[in-house]
């Protein structure tokens, strides 16, 4: 494997393509396709009030400390999480704390990079009409089912999965490898334009449907979703679930928005900026997420249907219903390409971001090309992401996404918001977080940021781990048989704990690096400009 000595270091080319790109990163399938089917399966508008409430209390804090944690980080040069928390608490648990940050993003993007090919393949199907002749809701769920499923070649040949996936990949290992400002930033500036101009226009087409001869159409689908209801209010279940999905909608607790932002100065401002991507990533969930699939759904099938097809997967939606609906509309077959096209953008400016904590952790402490590690993930990837295809029946992609993808944002974002609020101190995080700010956060978000933020999260995680955690891990509510591919799931994920232990151990000795004097800080130097070999300045000691 070659290593070579190449400086690691990676700039934004600009303040615009940062923005497009951390955007880019929160804007995912999280927002188009689990927003719309969480939101309804929680009864709408009572899922709305503990979802603003999240986004004002955990969300927006959060996306500020991940940025004041990936820029701190920056200035010693580390875009991996366990350098980040070492350059904040000088303790030898801080770098293997941040282990999480790099098996989270892997593991997520494994099963999100399956799901995007997805969106990948039903953007040809539109293109060439080909579920046309599945107009039923039966007939579209055996269309679905037989792509899904391997060895269920009823409507699809066995081959076609595995080419859409190979191609998804081929395109994410391309894009790595070009780099932060000649791959991602370049991606995210032509892939969200392109996102929100399509999502507009199928918000627009969705709204000219004709209501039906009951009077319920698309405006009814808004009400269903935004009319305050306050009756579910005394239900956990909601509150975790609105919680869950700020996490992931946001991208926070999962490594990546650290990693990018990682490189910025602490000339950059990143409090205005950490504000726009959050913004940014609600209006296209809320305005745009919820003006698409739900009234659509509503239009055609009643609230209730809606809500059904809703509450039997978050795939049924976006996959069954709105191809059911394309059907039945004129152009609906450039509408269907527009509605997988946009899912596929939204998914790939996520998933380049999930493989960066560990393109940068190579890079930084081992000296790999960029190109190398990119070859690297897309190999880990293709290798579980075959195995995400074959057990999926099994429920192997459920477990992995309530692991790392719901429970592990919350357990790491907790530890995040202790490691900069209290071992940092709020004062030193505050002042932190205002270099080179072009905005003062208000005051009453220190103590939010200080107190409530980690105790609604700690209320979170309790709930959690009494609602679901117990009962997932000692295995209820599992359909008989599929025990082996559960354990095998949880297995996968204890040995890239394991694997990047040893890896941030062998990194820390290979470098020099005591833990109880932090790194030295790097001379800092304008966005763009290649600085000196890390290696050269960094080592401490
Ligand atoms: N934040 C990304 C999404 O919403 C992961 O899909």
């Amino acid at each position: 494997m070659s290593t070579s000595g190449t400086n690691p270091n990676e700039a934004w080319g600009s303040r615009i393509g940062l923005i497009l790109a951390m955007a880019g990163n929160a804007v995912g399938l999280g927002n188009f396709l689990r927003f719309p089917s969480q939101a309804a399966a929680n009864g709408g508008g009572s899922f709305m009030i503990p979802y603003f409430i999240a986004f004002l209390l955990l969300g927006i804090p959060l996306m500020w400390i991940e940025w004041g944690i990936g820029r701190n980080g920056g200035r010693f040069r580390k875009g991996h999480v366990p350098g980040m928390f070492a350059a904040i608490w000088h303790h030898p648990a801080a770098k293997y704390l941040g282990v999480i940050g790099m098996v989270i993003p892997l593991v997520v993007l494994i099963y999100y990079t399956v799901i995007e090919s997805w969106t990948l393949a039903f953007t040809w199907f539109s293109v060439t009409g080909d579920y046309w002749s599945a107009n039923t809701p039966e007939s579209m769920q055996a269309y679905l089912a037989s792509y899904q499923a391997i060895g269920d070649s009823s409507v699809h040949a066995v081959w076609k999965p595995f080419l859409f996936f190979f191609t998804t990949l081929a395109i994410n290992i391309w894009v790595l490898s070009k780099g932060i400002s000649g791959g991602i930033e370049k991606l995210a500036k032509i892939g969200m334009p392109i996102l929100f101009i399509f999502a507009i226009i199928l918000a627009i087409s969705v709204f000219m449907i004709p209501p039906g001869e009951n009077g319920i159409g698309a405006v009814q689908g808004l009400e269903f979703i935004y009319k305050p209801n306050f009756s579910e209010l005394k239900n956990a279940k909601v509150w975790l679930a609105a919680a869950g999905q700020i996490f992931f909608t946001l991208s926070v607790g999962m490594g990546t928005l650290q990693c990018y932002a990682s490189y910025l100065s602490t000339s950059d401002d990143i409090v205005l900026s950490g504000l726009a991507t959050a913004a940014t990533n609600e209006t296209a969930e809320v305005v745009l997420g919820g003006s698409i699939a739900i009234p659509a759904a509503v239009a055609f099938f009643g609230v209730s249907g809606a809500m059904a097809v809703a509450q039997s997967g978050s795939f049924d939606i976006a996959f069954v219903t709105m191809p059911l609906i394309f059907q039945q509309m004129p152009g609906g077959q450039l509408l269907g390409a527009m509605w997988f096209g946009l899912l596929f953008f939204a998914g790939i400016t996520s998933s380049v971001a999930m493989a960066t904590p560990v393109v940068a952790f190579f890079r930084e402490e081992f000296g790999y090309r960029r190109e190398t590690v990119a070859w690297i993930i897309g190999g880990v990837a293709l290798v579980f992401g075959l195995l995400t295809i074959l057990w999926l029946q099994y429920g192997f992609l459920d477990e992995w996404d309530f692991w790392a993808g719901t429970f592990g944002l919350a357990v790491f974002a907790f530890i995040e918001v202790v490691l900069f609020m209290w071992v940092f101190k709020p004062e030193e995080a505050w002042k932190s977080l205002h270099q080179g700010a072009d905005l003062r956060i208000p005051g009453g978000y220190k103590f939010v940021m200080t107190y409530v933020t980690p105790l609604y999260l700690g209320v979170i995680l309790v709930a959690w781990a009494w609602q679901q955690a117990f009962p997932i891990l000692t295995l209820q509510n599992v359909k008989p048989g599929t025990e082996f591919y559960i354990h095998a799931s949880r297995l996968i994920i204890v040995a890239f704990i394991v694997f990047f232990l040893v890896m941030i151990r062998m990194a820390w000795k290979r470098n020099g690096y005591r833990d109880s004097e932090g790194f030295v800080e790097v001379t800092n130097t304008p966005a763009g400009t290649p600085p000196a070999d890390p290696r050269h300045t960094e080592v401490a000691g």
